[in-house]
């Protein structure tokens, strides 16, 4: 079933947000056709939390030390989540697994951006490890999240080429440009059409 939108678009962070500050930019412009309605953080320190009470977007932390256990802090991410009443849900420098609660409640329809080309180097280290493997070409991946570490359907990549003097901050800053352009049109486009996951494949309506 395609999911319809009203482009409402919540941000998940954990860091400095620089993707967060793409698409509060981008939100100011009509012809984007989707609003950051919330951000939610587990570090009550998360720069994008700044951003988006500047933007004037509210926000919420759901941090892991408040809670007894992974399941309670699951459930209280999910009911976070859910208070902004999202079409789609974007982990953009989100440094959790997502658990089973946000999961099932926004099925499909939850979205990780990564720094390398998914399937290659998934996980916490997508820069250093592609750098450490001697790639020529990595980029980031915009896909949809499913229950394991950035293994779910592709929506859309951008490659990067990795220069011989690059260390990871310096080719993870050029990854991240390449990677707020990718955010910005593709959460875009789902955020004005849709999108409709069927096994791996992904079809964007916007
Ligand atoms: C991004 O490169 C994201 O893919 C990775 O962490 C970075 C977050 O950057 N997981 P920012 O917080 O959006 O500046």
């Amino acid at each position: 079933m395609p999911t319809r939108s009203t482009g409402r678009v919540v941000v998940l962070v954990s860091g400095a947000g620089t993707n967060l500050a793409a698409l509060l930019a981008a939100h100011d412009e009509p012809a984007w056709g989707g609003r950051v309605v919330g951000v939610v953080s587990d570090r009550a320190a998360a720069g994008g939390l700044a951003l988006a009470r500047a933007a004037g977007v509210p926000t919420a932390v759901v941090a892991p030390a408040d809670f007894t256990d992974r399941p309670a802090w699951d459930a209280a991410l999910a009911e976070a989540v859910a208070v902004f009443r999202p079409d789609v849900v974007v982990s953009a420098g989100f440094m959790r697994i997502l658990g089973e609660p946000v999961l099932s409640r926004f099925a499909d329809r939850v979205l990780n951006t990564h720094p390398a080309l998914l399937p290659a180097f998934p996980g916490a280290h997508g820069v250093r490890d592609a750098l450490a493997y001697g790639a020529r070409v990595t980029g980031c991946t915009l896909h949809v999240v499913d229950a394991g570490v950035d293994t779910g359907p592709i929506i859309a990549q951008a490659a990067v080429d990795v220069l011989p003097d690059d260390d990871e901050t310096s080719l993870h800053e050029r990854i991240k440009v390449a990677e707020r352009a990718l955010v910005v049109e593709w959460v875009g486009r789902i955020a004005r059409g849709g999108l409709r996951v069927e096994g791996r494949r992904v079809d964007v309506l916007g």
